[in-house]
């Protein structure tokens, strides 16, 4: 049987419900974990970039490890699995045997590029997309594995508050992202189910599970990689936040 376009198009309208709310993950998608990569290039030489991507990865890392192992026995917030993330990426660089933790040699680096991570560039198209979201009366938030306190400075420094109705961190239930308990906190927290809520990430695996949650998804392409192979796609992608506009058409008037 020959398939009509006209009715296709109509079945997927049905589908996709006009979304009432968006939540933003923090790291990687509002604020720029690279931009770490400068300082570390200062105080490690050479090594900046791989630096910041060792540390970047083996801190994803440690919240599947913590969240999966034990039923969550080995918990950490944020902040600190971020701290031990970073010795970890040190001691790749500089080798196992040296001493990075405490007083160590390394202690000031520590101190600097974990004090550089409080207070991380935010990409420059956030405030106007904000803005426009808030002008076009969608509540926004931030539903983050970071706990409260570096959420909160976070947002203040990159001048973010005030835009933001709700920021939403996992901490609470000690439980990170992609666990379904984490996605719940978005719905818990706007009232709304997650198919009325667009999900926001520049991660593909955080994209990837809350599209398997039930949020509607933009995945924003940054870095211009390819989507993880895992055979469900975000609902929308893009190149920068500013696409999130699409999900909410201005009525004609
Ligand atoms: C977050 C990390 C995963 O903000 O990017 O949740």
């Amino acid at each position: 049987m020959k398939s009509n376009p006209q009715s296709v198009k109509k079945v997927r309208a049905i589908k996709q419900e006009v979304p009432r709310a968006v939540l933003f993950d923090a790291y990687g998608t509002l604020f720029d974990v690279y931009s770490v990569g400068l300082l570390a290039e200062q105080l490690f030489p050479g090594h900046g970039q791989t630096l910041s991507v060792l540390w970047r990865d083996k801190q994803i890392e440690y919240t599947r490890l913590v969240t999966t192992s034990n039923h969550g026995a080995h918990y950490q917030p944020f902040w600190e699995l971020t701290r031990a993330a970073l010795r970890y990426a040190i001691k790749r660089i500089v080798g196992p045997s040296q001493t990075v933790d405490g007083d160590g040699p390394f202690a000031s680096q520590i101190d600097r590029l974990m004090n550089q991570y409080r207070h991380l560039s935010a990409f420059p198209e956030n405030r106007q997309v904000l803005s426009e979201l808030k002008a076009r009366g969608i509540p926004t938030g931030i539903l983050s594995n970071g706990d409260a306190a570096m959420l909160n400075l976070a947002v203040k420094s990159a001048g973010l508050d005030g835009l933001l109705d709700n920021v939403i961190s996992v901490d609470p239930i000690r439980k990170y992202k992609t666990d379904p308990a984490a996605y719940a906190l978005g719905e818990q927290a706007t009232g709304l189910a997650a198919k009325q809520i667009v999900f926001v990430s520049s991660n593909a695996w955080d994209a990837l599970a809350a599209t398997w949650y039930g949020y509607q998804t933009l995945w924003v392409n940054r870095y211009q990689l390819p989507f993880e192979e895992l055979g469900t796609q975000p609902t929308r992608t893009s190149s920068t936040l500013r696409d999130v506009l699409e999900f909410f058409p201005i009525p004609a008037p």
